[in-house]
C-alpha cells in the first residue's frame, strides 16, 4: 500500500472532527473523498499531510508519518493542494508554481517538470510573468494544482479543486487532474460535487460526522441508494 489509515482520528480540542478512520490507497490510484461541509474532510487531508496531528495509524510505503514535520512528508512525495489555495497573490505565476519544488535541488528535473505543468495547463505557460491575483479563480485553482505538483508528488491530496469555479474550466481542471494520475501519481481528493468526483476517481470514501459512512468503487457508488439520494439528488 502506497497509504494506509487505520482507525485515524483528530480532535480540535473537545471536539472530534475525524473518528477512526480507516483508509488505503494503493500506488497510481485516484481516490476520492465525498461528504457534506463540516464532515471532516480537510481535516482528513491535513492529518495526511501532517499539517494536523492526529492519533491512530498513518503509514506511507509503511512508514509512520507521525512525528515527522510537514516539509518532510512533502519531501517522501506526499503534496497537498489546501483548501482555499493558500497561494501568494502578489507574487507571479511562476515564481508560485516554482514555490511548490523548493526542496528539489536537481534544476533539470524541475525543468522538466515545470513543462509537464504547462502542458496541462498551457494558459498557465502563458499567464508565468503575471502576479497571481489578476488571474480567474479556476487559473488560481490551475496555479495551485501546479504548485503541487512541482514538489514532484507520488501521492498528490486535493481540497476540493472545483469549489467556486465556472463549469468550463472545472472540467478542464478534473480532466487535467486524471492526467495527472495517468501520469502515474496517486490522488486522494476531497470534493463535493459527487458526480463529478465518482466519473473520474477509481474508489470512493463517503464521509460524515467524521466517520466513513460509504466506501467503495466509484461504479458499486453510483448505484447506492443512499449515495444517489444525498449526493446525486436522484
Ligand atoms: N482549525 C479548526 N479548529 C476547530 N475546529 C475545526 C477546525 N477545522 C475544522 N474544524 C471543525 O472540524 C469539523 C470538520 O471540518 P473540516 O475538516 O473542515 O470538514 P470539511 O472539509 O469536510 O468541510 C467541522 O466541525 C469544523 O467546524
Ligand atoms: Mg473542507
Amino acid at each position: 500500500m502506497l497509504l494506509e489509515l487505520r482507525k485515524l482520528s483528530v480532535s480540535y480540542g473537545k471536539a472530534v472532527a475525524l473518528e477512526n478512520v480507516s483508509l488505503q490507497i494503493a500506488a497510481g490510484e485516484f481516490v476520492a473523498v465525498l461528504g457534506p461541509n463540516g464532515a471532516g474532510k480537510s481535516t482528513l487531508l491535513r492529518a495526511i499531510s501532517r499539517s494536523q496531528t492526529s492519533t491512530g495509524m498513518l503509514e506511507f510505503r509503511g512508514e509512520s508519518l507521525h512525528g515527522h514535520p510537514a516539509h518532510a512528508v512533502v519531501g517522501k512525495g506526499i503534496c497537498h493542494c489546501p483548501e482555499g489555495r493558500r497561494l501568494f497573490p502578489e507574487l507571479t505565476v511562476l515564481k508560485n508554481l516554482m514555490l511548490g519544488a523548493y526542496l528539489r535541488r536537481d534544476a533539470t528535473a524541475v525543468a522538466a517538470d515545470l513543462s509537464v505543468v504547462y502542458s496541462l495547463f498551457p494558459i498557465l505557460e502563458e499567464r508565468g510573468p503575471q502576479i497571481v491575483s489578476t488571474l480567474s479563480g479556476g487559473q488560481q485553482q490551475m496555479v495551485a494544482i501546479g504548485r503541487a505538483l512541482m514538489g514532484k508528488p507520488s501521492l498528490l491530496l486535493l481540497d476540493e479543486p472545483s469549489v467556486g469555479i465556472a463549469h468550463r474550466l472545472k472540467i478542464e481542471i478534473f480532466d487535467a487532474i486524471k492526467r495527472i494520475q495517468q501520469g502515474g501519481t496517486a490522488i486522494l481528493m476531497a470534493e463535493q460535487d459527487a458526480q463529478s468526483a465518482l466519473r473520474i476517481a477509481d474508489r470512493v470514501y463517503v464521509l460524515e460526522n467524521g466517520s466513513v459512512a460509504r466506501s467503495g468503487s466509484s461504479d458499486e457508488l453510483r448505484d447506492d441508494d443512499h449515495i444517489r439520494r444525498i449526493y446525486l439528488g436522484i
